[in-house]
């Protein structure tokens, strides 16, 4: 199985408990009181069904879906919209793989380089258009 269709599968055991997006927030937001401010007037339970979408959006793009979910990504987390530094990512995916290994029963080292290697384009793709 291609490394795509391992996270494909991966997201598809933990995507269905609720939990999984309630943790991932909660494991977000405790990086820093800059990332919490940043949710401080968002309906959570909205922003965790958009979530749910903007993860699948990225495992449909390592599997060969054009990227225009990812540009529209890149878009509204530029500087002129939302205003999203770069910087702010490695938390995002580091919160992504902690809420993966406490919810993917078959989560390991090795699925955590395959899901960091096979997300890293589309989200290197919505960190170059920052600035745009
Ligand atoms: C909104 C996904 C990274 C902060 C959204 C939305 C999605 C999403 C789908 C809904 C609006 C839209 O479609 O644009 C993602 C994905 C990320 C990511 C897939 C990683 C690749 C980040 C990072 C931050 C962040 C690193 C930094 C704190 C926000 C905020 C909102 C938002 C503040 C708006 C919340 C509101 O409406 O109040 N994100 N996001 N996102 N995202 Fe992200």
């Amino acid at each position: 199985m291609g490394n795509a269709d391992l996270v494909f599968q991966s997201f598809g055991r933990s995507c269905n408990n609720p939990a999984f997006f309630e943790d991932f927030y909660d494991n977000f937001m405790s990086k820093s009181d800059q990332i919490r401010a940043m949710f401080k007037q968002t309906n959570m339970e909205a922003q965790r069904g958009l979530l749910r979408g903007g993860i699948m959006w990225l495992v449909m793009h390592a599997r060969g879906m054009p990227d225009n979910k990812i540009r529209a990504l890149g878009e509204s987390h530029s500087r002129k919209h939302m205003n999203i530094h770069p910087s702010h990512y490695n938390d995002w995916v580091d919160a992504l793989m902690a809420t993966l290994h406490k919810h993917d029963p078959e989560f390991n080292d090795h699925m955590e380089s395959v899901w960091r290697e096979t997300i890293r384009p589309s989200i290197d793709l919505i960190k170059s258009m920052y600035d745009q």
